[in-house]
């Protein structure tokens, strides 16, 4: 396969490129994900094919991830971000000419984006964990004739990088389950982090900002999918499988009994309707399955393939709870909304005798529906290490090693 590394590549290949690209920016556009015209520009001053260039050119201008590192088992270590994500980690970020910024998982296509963002007078820091990922990066970026623009450099992240700190804006690249507190205080008082959080099983993009001594707080919500961190700040997401075409993802730190809850499941399950209706336009799916996992203490996602499985689960994952001896288990599940195109009714499947357990899940529908639907979801709230808990926000403490963290709902 010839790609533009050749150095035989042709004139003809490069206006390719430059049309594959302006193409890209459209749809990006056009799909609402490049909202500023300093993004848009600094895609099409970005060629994205010389930070893939093991692919055909039309492959690297497609809107998807793409491998860059595997380990012996085949699992993903690094990719160089689809382009939809990297475009709306940067309306997350906002970086402006003259920042100092620092991305932790490197690639090279966004750190040259952060560059053009920046500007000469600014300063972009990259850090990965992986040798292999920082030589390509640095070869991919001297391709394109940014060798000296941004500094990169192979350590753990979760310590980020003191000595170039404070920086105006960090992003994280890389799925944390942790906010570190390092990052917190590298951060500029009037900074902005950004972070794909796990919280609970569910990755979600937030921007935290500075907001008093010792207090970040911020939201944003977007789900994503990254690779998860090595290192330090290492932390698991466990996939058990429960039936033939049945799996439950549970964060690490969430006590399972995985032989009780597949008897569980194996019971006739019960259907109870909540009478919340949706418009499948309304995308409701990711901020209701946050919401169910900050309510319940007992939280998974249950995930089902429908050609070998009877579990009602709905695609992509749905949230699942059990009760305190794992007798009974519920999943919330939807219904067609009846003589209503497009419209969709929450439910919960009850598994075993506890109608209470099913109860609390619809109602907790109910409290979503009442309270919080159409509203910009919930806070995020991040404190030093060592805060006193009776100072925080009252809400649900997300039971981290690193700075401690609060989600709140805030009512109308
Ligand atoms: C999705 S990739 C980064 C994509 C990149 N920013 C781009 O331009 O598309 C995530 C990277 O995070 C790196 N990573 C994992 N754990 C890390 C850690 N503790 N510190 C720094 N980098 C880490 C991985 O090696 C991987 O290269």
């Amino acid at each position: 396969m010839s790609t533009l590394s050749d150095p035989n590549v042709t004139d003809e290949q490069t206006a390719e490129a430059a049309e594959l690209n302006e193409h890209l920016v459209s749809a990006l556009k056009r799909a609402g994900r490049i909202t500023t015209p300093e993004v848009g520009a600094a895609f099409r001053a970005t060629p994205r094919h010389l930070f893939v260039p093991d692919i055909g050119l039309a492959e690297a201008y497609k809107d998807d991830y793409q491998p860059t590192d595997r380990d012996g088992d085949g699992q993903l270590l690094s990719s160089v971000s689809a382009p939809w994500l990297v475009a709306e980690m940067l309306n997350y970020l906002h970086p402006l000419p003259g920042h100092s910024v620092l991305e932790i998982g490197s690639g090279g296509y966004n750190a040259a984006l952060l560059h053009h963002l920046v500007g000469d007078g600014g300063a972009v820091t990259s850090i990965d964990i992986d040798p292999v990922v920082t030589e390509r990066a640095r070869r991919c970026l001297k391709a394109a004739g940014l060798e000296d623009a941004v500094r990169i450099l192979t350590a753990d992240g979760a310590h980020g990088v003191p000595d170039a700190a404070p920086y105006d804006r960090i992003e994280v690249t890389v799925q944390a389950a942790a906010i570190e507190q390092t990052w917190l205080d590298q951060l500029a008082s009037d900074g902005v982090l950004v972070v794909p959080l796990r919280v609970r099983g569910l990755g979600r993009l937030v921007a935290l900002t500075p907001d008093g001594e010792g207090h970040w707080s911020g939201g944003g919500w977007l789900p994503c999918g990254f690779v998860a961190m090595r290192g330090e700040a290492a932390s698991s997401t466990q996939v058990h499988t429960l039936t033939p075409g049945a799996r439950v993802r549970v964060d690490g730190a969430q006590p399972l009994n995985l032989e009780a809850l597949v008897r569980s499941l194996d019971t006739t399950g019960a259907p109870v309707w909540s009478g919340v209706e949706v418009d499948a336009s309304e995308r409701t799916r990711p901020v209701v399955d946050l919401w169910v996992a900050t309510v319940l203490d007992a939280y998974g996602t249950l995930l089902v393939d429908p050609k070998q499985s009877v579990l009602r689960a709905l695609p992509g994952g749905t949230p699942l709870t059990w009760n305190a001896d794992f007798s009974a288990a519920a999943y919330v599940t939807m219904r067609p909304a009846e003589g209503k195109n497009g419209r969709y009714e929450y439910g919960v499947v009850v598994h075993g005798e506890d109608h209470a357990l099913g109860e609390a899940l619809v109602e907790g529908l109910r409290e979503w529906d009442r309270d919080h639907r159409g509203r910009p979801g919930p806070v995020l709230h991040v404190y030093s290490q060592g805060t006193d808990p009776a100072a925080m926000a009252p809400g649900r403490r997300l039971e981290r090693p690193g700075a401690p963290m609060v989600l709140t709902w805030p009512r109308a």
